[in-house]
């Protein structure tokens, strides 16, 4: 079975005269095939193919079945991509590639042919952080990022809060989760409720017709001395057991399961957490400005609940529309821009991916 394409999209008015370099972006970490033009930061196009039709029935992500369906993907979504772009490959002046965190299969097709681009074009190559890209991609849609901002990036394998002092070469991490992610929580309580995978969306949608107030769920890292050891630092996983224990005792009973309720009350904890400790961390670094990204940055209550709490704090928060927060090519073309704007040297092309590349890597320049 071969993948499906998911989205497709051209911005309108982009000057293909303009000076700055043309950086084609790829993105294979996981089950999107991306591939994303950008000059400045200004996107032209971004396609993406996803095999997740592929993967659901098996409640999870399969690693083989991902790197084929990248091989299979990569050449006709880079060619969709270039046609509605009207770009040729040879008016690319960078290409940039995820090289981790991800799936090694994945990222390895991505960067292969990648590297085959790169050598063939005789153009520079950037292995990129693709957790960066997340916070990146935002630049396409709300302009360049004009000083240093707390970057919150939730996804299915992160939940971490950074310290972004220059996208392209200063990135501190403050603190990150203890053992699930966000998006991971929420796809085990799908789970947990019998809910399709991935969960999250579908905690979310029942969330928002629930009571948040309905069941006390505990905040992971509320204790006086967690708050000290682990100020910037999340945990998940208290609250997931919480959760799993609620719904056993109420099968036992024989009780009918409040879903609404269970996922509104889930939701608010985890978002508590997340929005309260993003928020804090700008107030004290004296930071005006948190910007969201990863795949849990479509979650409704977390924006709602992040942008009641930043007013409140006088914080401005920037966050990517719900097609940028998924994975796609446009967040690696864009955090590509920036370093080629940067003047940072290119990757070597016999570079391998880093299926755990720390996050205040923004990309690999030696092997
Ligand atoms: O960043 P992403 O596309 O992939 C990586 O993990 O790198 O994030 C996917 C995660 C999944 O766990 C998915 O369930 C979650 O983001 N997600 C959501 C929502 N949309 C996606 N979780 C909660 N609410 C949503 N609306
Ligand atoms: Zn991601």
């Amino acid at each position: 079975m071969s993948a499906q394409p998911v989205d497709g999209s051209r911005l309108e008015g982009v000057n293909k005269t303009e000076t700055e370099p043309l950086v084609l972006g790829i993105e294979s970490t996981c089950d999107e095939t991306g591939f994303a033009l950008v000059r400045g930061h200004e996107l032209l196009v971004d396609r993406t193919s996803s095999s997740m039709d592929q993967h659901a029935r098996y409640g999870g992500i399969i690693p083989e079945i991902a790197s084929r369906a990248h091989l299979e993907t990569f050449l006709p979504t880079l060619e969709q991509a270039l046609a509605e772009a009207g770009v040729k490959l040879e008016e690319i002046d960078a290409v940039a590639c995820s090289a981790g965190p991800g799936l090694i299969g994945s990222l390895t097709v991505g960067n292969c042919g990648a590297k085959a681009i790169a050598a063939a074009l005789g153009k520079p190559l950037y292995g990129l952080n693709h957790v960066i890209g997340h916070l990146a991609v935002d630049q396409l849609v709300d302009g360049p990022f004009d000083g240093p901002f707390i970057g919150l990036i939730v996804s299915g394998g992160h939940s971490n809060l950074l310290l972004v002092n220059d996208i392209a070469t200063d990135i501190v991490e403050l603190g990150g989760t203890l053992d699930d992610a966000a998006g991971e929580a929420f796809d085990k309580v799908g789970r947990l409720l019998g809910l399709p995978y991935p969960g999250g969306p579908h905690v979310d949608r029942h969330g928002q017709a629930g009571n948040r107030e309905a069941i006390k769920f505990p905040r992971g890292l509320s204790r006086p001395k967690d708050r000290i050891e682990h100020r910037w630092d999340f945990s998940f996983s208290g609250l997931k057991t919480a959760v799993a224990r609620y719904i056993e005792t109420l099968q036992r009973e024989g009780k009918e399961l409040p879903v609404d309720d269970i996922c509104a009350s889930f939701s608010e904890a985890v978002n508590d957490s997340l929005t309260s400790k993003a928020i804090d961390a700008a107030l004290e670094h004296g930071i005006k400005t948190v910007v969201i990204g990863g795949g849990f940055s479509a979650n409704s209550r977390l924006r709602e609940l992040l942008n009641e709490r930043a007013e409140a704090a006088g914080i401005e928060v920037r966050m990517p529309p719900l097609r940028y927060c998924t994975d796609n090519g446009a967040q690696i073309a864009a955090l590509g821009a920036n370093l080629v704007a940067a003047g940072l040297p290119s990757s070597p092309l016999n570079f391998s991916p880093d299926s755990s590349m720390p996050l205040n890597q923004t990309h690999i320049v030696e092997v």
